[in-house]
């Protein structure tokens, strides 16, 4: 056989590595996510997630401020509010967390792209992503009695500054209930980047201590995804896209890099990934311990995050990534 294929050719020299790869990174990728919370001067490390805060607004400015000089252009904000109840009408109220910090943070930095997370957990005293009904003898998310809730949160939050809304919920209709709220108000131009295809997941318990929303009883498993699914996924990312949304997410993503493909082959859409809190942590625990490299493991991470076929990926690692990237 001749010529003889030899795939090492493209390999021995640096430059021609960097010619021939297929897939890059840049700050300008990476969404941040940011804990705000009540008080003032408050910057407390979450232990599960080293590097990462919660933090109260004046603070959150700060942070933000560092972040925008390392080419971090994207923010998605989550509330820790003073006071929950059995709605979590604290999402939605005008002086609320989210609110006071979008409104700081649009008046500091003028370029920057502030995104919210649209759900109840952190808001309701029993930690859902919704009200509660009675199904068969326990409590249960009502869907449909959620939804004008959701729009009222994301009305709330786009007049207080916000860009982009990212409905975390898994209600069914949840897109089209928001798109149909932020309409009315005049906000057609907001776009939506739905929580489309969000498995009920182990990986997120650093963040329920980070947001102090872990459910009170049972689990999110009546609302959030079947990890054993993918058909269903491309079913929700279906919905969703009907219903008005302009960007889906696929979550987490590591454990899900075949839903990540399989959802950008089939759409061709703007695809999200978010690389959770579990799956940071794990990074952060074996590289303390000396068992991996961390910057390498994390590059890594994230270039397969996006080779799968994310367009832009949620991660804790943002700060360090656009720090290595520089
Ligand atoms: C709210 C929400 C969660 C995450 C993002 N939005 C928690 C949950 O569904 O329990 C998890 C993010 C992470 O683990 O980094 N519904």
């Amino acid at each position: 056989m001749f010529p003889q294929t030899r795939l090492r050719r493209l390999r021995y020299h640096p430059v021609v590595r960097d010619l021939v790869r297929e897939t890059s990174l840049s700050p300008r990728d990476f969404i941040l996510p940011l804990f705000v919370r009540p008080g003032m001067n408050i910057k407390n490390e979450i232990a599960s997630m080293p590097g990462n805060f919660q933090l109260s607004v004046d603070r959150l400015v700060d942070e933000v401020g560092a972040a925008e000089k390392l080419g971090i252009q994207a923010y998605i904000l989550f509330g820790i509010p003073t006071a929950k109840d059995g709605q979590g009408s604290s999402a939605w109220a005008d002086d609320g967390i989210v609110q006071q910090a979008l409104r700081a943070l649009r008046s500091a930095h003028k370029d920057i792209l502030l995104i919210t997370d649209e759900c109840f957990c952190e808001y309701t005293d029993h930690g859902h992503c919704g009200i509660l009904k009675e199904r068969r003898g326990t409590l249960d998310v009502d869907n449909d009695a959620t939804l004008p809730n959701l729009a009222r949160q994301c009305v709330s939050h786009v007049q207080a500054g916000a860009d982009m809304v990212a409905p975390s919920g898994m209600m069914d209709g949840m897109v089209s209930a928001i798109r149909k709220g932020l309409d009315d108000a005049g906000r057609s131009d907001i776009p939506i980047m739905s929580y489309a295809a969000k498995y009920a997941s182990g990986f997120y318990g650093p963040f329920r201590d980070a947001a102090e929303s872990p459910p009170q009883f049972g689990d999110r498993s009546s609302y959030q995804m079947d990890p054993a699914n993918t058909d269903e996924a491309l079913r929700e990312v279906a919905l969703d896209l009907d219903e008005g949304a302009d960007i889906v997410m696929v979550k987490p993503a590591l454990s899900y890099l075949d839903i990540i493909r399989r959802v950008k082959d089939r759409f061709g859409v703007p695809v999200a990934a978010y690389n959770v809190s579990g799956e940071f942590a794990m990074v952060k625990a074996a590289s303390a311990r000396g068992w991996i490299d961390e910057r390498r493991v994390t590059m890594e991470i994230l270039t397969s995050i996006k080779r799968a076929g994310a367009d832009m990926i949620l991660t804790y690692h943002a700060l360090d990534a656009a720090r290595w990237l520089r």
